[in-house]
């Protein structure tokens, strides 16, 4: 079978950018991007390509050779499946909030909704590809609900094969993960279906790296792959911790264990916890169907990468306030970058957001800046809106968006540099000094700054991991 037209269920950050690419590596497919998010499909079409939904370096572009030719954005859900060879399923799956697991468990309840519609409006045979990430043996949810819809008379000619494409790319290197991924992993047991998907990304991807499995084998790779990346950031944030004890250095440390062939460089940065719409949630997973198979102490075992996580995130804020002679109230602190990395407008899960939540509890008023994240998505994350005016020495604390660096560090006695921007690695500490109060203070929990410059221009630093 040689697919000719694509849907995507999910415009998302990931059905975006996986879409994109795949339309400009396969221009004689034609691919539509479905959402439910009226908003969202018209950014996506916004004629001004600033205004994507998504920022991802490079993903402009591809949108511009693409879109209108054979990349589509569209809220026209049935027609978009009704004339598909192939759906991917990209919508959001976040951790259940309410109900059995909730906590932990992922709620499938747009990825069932998606399945259903795919049920009702597809024709003839449609291959069902899953894109986002999924307990395992969903699949078999996804097959029953495709098989009850082939029950009825008129649906006859209906068949479906469902396959697991689990999608790897980080936020921030979207485009160069997608052209250029370390592996494409393909799970089914239809393998017509499977080797559908395979001419499409043998288009661009080598076929050493194509990797079949089993579909349960792929559903569960995905949720592993994340964890055993999360663990190595709870375990070098651990270590950083000790360095900062000790007198040891975490950057030294990592750089002379990731000289170890075995252990690889990658992922050995200590910072803030992680952040993102992924590596909690999908940890969270595993423990829950860890938990749910009866596996207790493999259940705990995962469990503690995330509590160490949370751990780190709460410790930046208390050892602010700690150096800070014990009281941040009415202090303006500069808070230098919100995304939850670099090179992204996403903050789901960033560690800024509690970080900053903390310090307004304990009555800081913070000065916000980010190069992609505006003054409305800070105030939807901290869950109150921007001061008019600085206040004074309230118990309350509150917070203000600054344009630039230059306008956050004005009258703060720290700056508190949470993302790792590259421009926050070339910053001007003798302009920046000379507006602040004295004693002025440098915490970088991303160790990206300059910090040899920031202590010669006067500033006390605080470094992650740094004894
Ligand atoms: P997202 O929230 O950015 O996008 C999901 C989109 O699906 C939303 O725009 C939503 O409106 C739409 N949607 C939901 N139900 C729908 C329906 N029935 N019909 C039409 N549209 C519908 O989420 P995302 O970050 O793109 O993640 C999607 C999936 O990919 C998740 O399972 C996630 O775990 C996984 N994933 C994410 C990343 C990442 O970096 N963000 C990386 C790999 C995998
Ligand atoms: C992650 C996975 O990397 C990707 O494969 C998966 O498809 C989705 O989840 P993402 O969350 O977009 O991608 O970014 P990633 O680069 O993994 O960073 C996640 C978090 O870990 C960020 O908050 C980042 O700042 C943090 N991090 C990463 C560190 O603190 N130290 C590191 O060394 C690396």
């Amino acid at each position: 079978m040689t697919v000719r037209t694509i849907c995507c269920i999910g415009a998302g950050y990931v059905g975006g950018p996986t879409m994109a690419v795949m339309a400009d590596r396969c221009p004689h497919i034609q691919v539509t991007l479905v959402d439910l998010n009226a908003e969202r499909i018209a950014a996506w079409n916004d004629a001004d390509l600033s205004k994507l939904p998504v920022y991802e370096p490079g993903l402009a572009d591809v949108v511009a050779r693409c879109r209108g030719r054979n990349l589509h954005f569209t809220t026209e859900v049935d027609g978009a499946i009704a004339a598909a060879d192939m759906v991917f399923l990209s919508v959001n799956t976040p951790t259940k909030r309410r109900g059995l697991g909730a906590g932990q468990a992922s709620d499938l309840r747009w990825i069932e909704a998606s399945a259903r519609q795919v049920a009702a409006q597809a024709m003839g045979h449609t291959i069902v590809v899953e894109k986002s990430t999924l307990p395992v043996r969903t699949a078999e949810t996804i097959q029953s609900i495709l098989s009850a819809s082939q029950d009825s008379s008129e649906a006859e000619s209906k068949t479906f094969s469902v396959l697991s494409n689990p999608e790897f790319l980080a936020e921030g290197t979207a485009i160069s993960d997608l052209e250029d991924p370390d592996r494409v992993l393909i799970g089914g047991d239809d393998a017509n279906a499977i080797d559908a998907l395979v001419e499409i990304y043998s288009r661009w991807v080598s076929p050493e790296r194509i990797l079949r499995t089993n579909l349960w084998s792929s559903e569960l790779s995905k949720l592993t792959a994340n964890a055993f990346l999360a663990q190595r950031i709870s375990s070098i944030n651990a270590i950083g911790a000790l360095c900062e004890a000790t007198g040891a250095d975490v950057k030294e440390v990592a750089r002379a264990i990731g000289a170890d062939s075995r252990l690889g460089p990658k992922f050995l940065s200590a910072g803030p916890g992680f952040g993102g719409s992924c590596f909690r949630k999908d940890i969270l997973n595993l423990v829950y169907l860890c938990r749910h198979y009866g596996l207790e102490q493999a259940a705990h075992y995962w469990e503690q990468v995330v509590d160490l996580n949370s751990w780190q995130q709460q410790r930046i804020a208390r050892l602010v306030v700690s150096r800070l002679f014990g009281t941040v109230s009415g202090k303006r602190l500069a808070v230098l970058g919100f995304a939850f990395k670099a090179d992204t407008n996403d903050t789901r899960e960033s560690p800024a957001i509690g970080i900053c939540r903390d310090l307004l509890e304990e009555g800081a008023h913070l000065a916000i800046h980010d190069p992609k994240v505006g003054p409305d998505q800070v105030a939807a994350d901290l869950g109150r809106e921007a001061a008019a005016s600085r206040l004074g020495l309230a118990d309350e604390g509150s917070w203000q968006s600054a344009a630039g660096v230059l306008d956050a560090v004005e009258g703060a006695d720290a700056v508190i540099v949470l993302t790792e921007w590259h421009q926050f690695a070339e910053l001007d500490w003798t302009a920046i000094v000379a507006r602040m109060r004295r004693p002025a203070w440098l915490f970088d929990v991303r160790g990206v700054t300059d910090a040899e410059a920031a202590r010669a221009a006067g500033l006390r630093v605080w470094l992650v991991g740094e004894g």
